[in-house]
């Protein structure tokens, strides 16, 4: 496959993920102004690591993953907590890229999506943004924490929604997870990590 096969088999994998969940739609309809554009690819060392990861496996959304994973090799890889406290451990192995947004094989006005990974094992500190997001487990798991709400272990075709600047943390025990995030509104504004939380990145 080339580059734009690849990346229109993403488009239509995630479309069809989406468009059959319904709380991802009730978050927001999938975007009808979409538009393909250059990416420059931008590689580190948390997209090896997801390559290499044989323990995700999807039920519903193995076309998703696998087309995840295929133009995982082409996309520019995001360090959001670069020159945080977050540490070099969780930056090596979390891993995100955009498929919708900026530096991303396409765009829209009114979406941003996102693919977030976590290996078995790793706490995401709390962090917040403006941005509104609802995040679609894609395969694993993991447990979902908010602010002023119980943890929740969310599998396979499970969502959370954050909202507004709502603290939120995420940590995976023995599965990884892979996600599909949404963002709406205020989207130009990256997370940062939530001040005055005890930070334990193991
Ligand atoms: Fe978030």
């Amino acid at each position: 496959m080339n580059q734009d096969a690849i990346f229109q088999t993403l488009l239509r994998t995630m479309q069809s993920a989406y468009s059959t969940n319904t709380e991802m739609m009730g978050f927001a309809p999938f975007p009808n102004d979409i538009i393909r554009q250059d990416v420059i690819p931008y590689h580190c060392n948390c997209s090896a690591y997801f390559q290499s990861d044989i323990r995700l496996i999807s039920k519903n959304y193995s076309e998703l993953q696998n087309a995840i994973s295929t133009a995982s090799k082409l996309v520019h890889w995001r360090e959001t907590y670069k020159g945080s406290d977050i540490g070099n451990y969780f930056m090596d192995r979390f891993g995100c890229y955009c498929i919708l947004g900026e530096n991303a094989p396409f765009s829209s006005d009114v979406l941003r999506l996102f693919m977030v990974y976590m290996p078995s094992g790793l706490y995401y500190p709390w962090h917040h943004h403006p941005a509104e997001e609802m995040y679609m487990v894609v395969s694993g798991g993991a447990i979902f924490k908010q602010s002023d709400c119980p943890d929740k272990l969310l599998s396979e075709g499970e969502v959370a929604f954050h909202a507004s600047n709502q603290p939120h943390a995420m940590e995976t025990t023995e599965d990884p997870v892979l996600c599909l995030v949404a963002w709406r509104d205020n989207f130009q504004t990256p997370p940062v990590l939530t001040p005055n939380t005890k930070f334990s990145v193991r």
